[in-house]
């Protein structure tokens, strides 16, 4: 059987594919399983700092795979907790970017919003197209969309099933970037890059913190943070951020991952 993930390693950064290209990337419970796995292991590794999460060309993902789902019945989606594995990708702690190319729809679109945040190619098309098929979004779309993009455009696209285009996408904050669609996957590469060079303590602390705005009032939110911030003074990486700003140098933050990939 095929791998439906493909996965390469750029330094610091992970590269992760969808695999079912004749399936538009449609989600199965396989490719769920494969992926999570995956990305609690690259979580678990120290030498890992960032990873960016594709498709295809022509599909991020066309959502969840309806001929999976076709045939189950209440009973069924109840006793297997359909798409509660989808939780432990949302919350492996690594930070996600979402490379989108090409359809991200229902559930693609779903685990676009998973990520911390998506860069996506001119041609991206957005949408959740489930009403179509007589459900509903299942692994979250309701909910982090209406955070995401608020309620009014979240009702239109939950509602009328229509796609959205990437521009729309960035207006509406669904999608942070939008680039060329052959520089997709190079951004994030970028960014990735960029995120797995910083402390990773900090980034860690400042997932979490961005991702409690969600759930939080401001006055807690806010005391959450700040005792965030203050247990980073704890770490060997605010002492060599800061010291290295002080004397004019780069930062370096993670020579002991480096000293440890060498046997050292
Ligand atoms: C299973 C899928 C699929 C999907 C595409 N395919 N999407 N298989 N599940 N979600 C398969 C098609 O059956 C087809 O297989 C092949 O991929 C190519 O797709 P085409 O439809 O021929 O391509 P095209 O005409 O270019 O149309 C692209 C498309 C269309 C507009 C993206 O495929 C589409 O509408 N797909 C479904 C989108 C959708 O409804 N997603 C939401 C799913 S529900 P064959 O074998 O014929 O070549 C969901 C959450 C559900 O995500 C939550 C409920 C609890």
């Amino acid at each position: 059987m095929p791998n439906l993930i493909e996965i390469t390693r750029e330094g610091r950064v992970a590269l992760v594919r969808l695999n079912r290209p004749a399936q538009l990337n449609a989600l199965n419970l396989a490719l769920a399983e494969e992926l999570v796995a995956a990305t609690e292991a690259l979580a678990a590794d120290r030498s890992v700092g960032a990873m960016v999460l594709t498709g295809s060309d022509k599909a991020f993902a066309a959502g969840a795979d309806i001929a999976e789902m076709a045939d189950k019945s209440a009973e069924d989606m109840v006793e297997r907790d359909f798409f509660a594995i989808w939780d432990r990708f949302a919350a492996a702690r690594i930070p996600k970017i979402a490379a989108v190319n090409g359809y991200a729809l229902g559930g693609g679109c779903e685990v676009v919003m998973m990520c911390d945040f998506a860069i996506a190619g001119e041609g991206a098309r957005f949408g959740q197209p489930e009403v179509r098929l007589g459900v509903i979004a299942g692994m979250g779309g309701t909910q982090r969309m209406t955070r995401l993009i608020g309620r009014s455009l979240a009702m239109d696209l939950h509602l009328t099933g229509r796609t959205m285009r990437a521009d729309e996408a960035l207006r509406a904050g669904l999608v942070a970037r939008v680039v060329p669609d052959a520089e997709v996957v190079s951004t994030a590469m970028a960014a990735a890059a960029e995120i797995a060079a910083h402390s990773r303590a900090a980034v860690r602390l400042a997932r979490e913190a961005v991702a409690k705005a969600e759930e939080l009032p401001l006055g807690e939110g806010v005391r959450y943070e700040r005792a965030l911030f203050h247990r980073l003074f704890g770490t060997k990486d605010q002492r060599e951020g800061m010291a290295a700003f002080l004397e004019k140098r780069p930062a370096r933050f993670h020579e002991p991952d480096e000293a440890a990939e060498r046997g050292a």
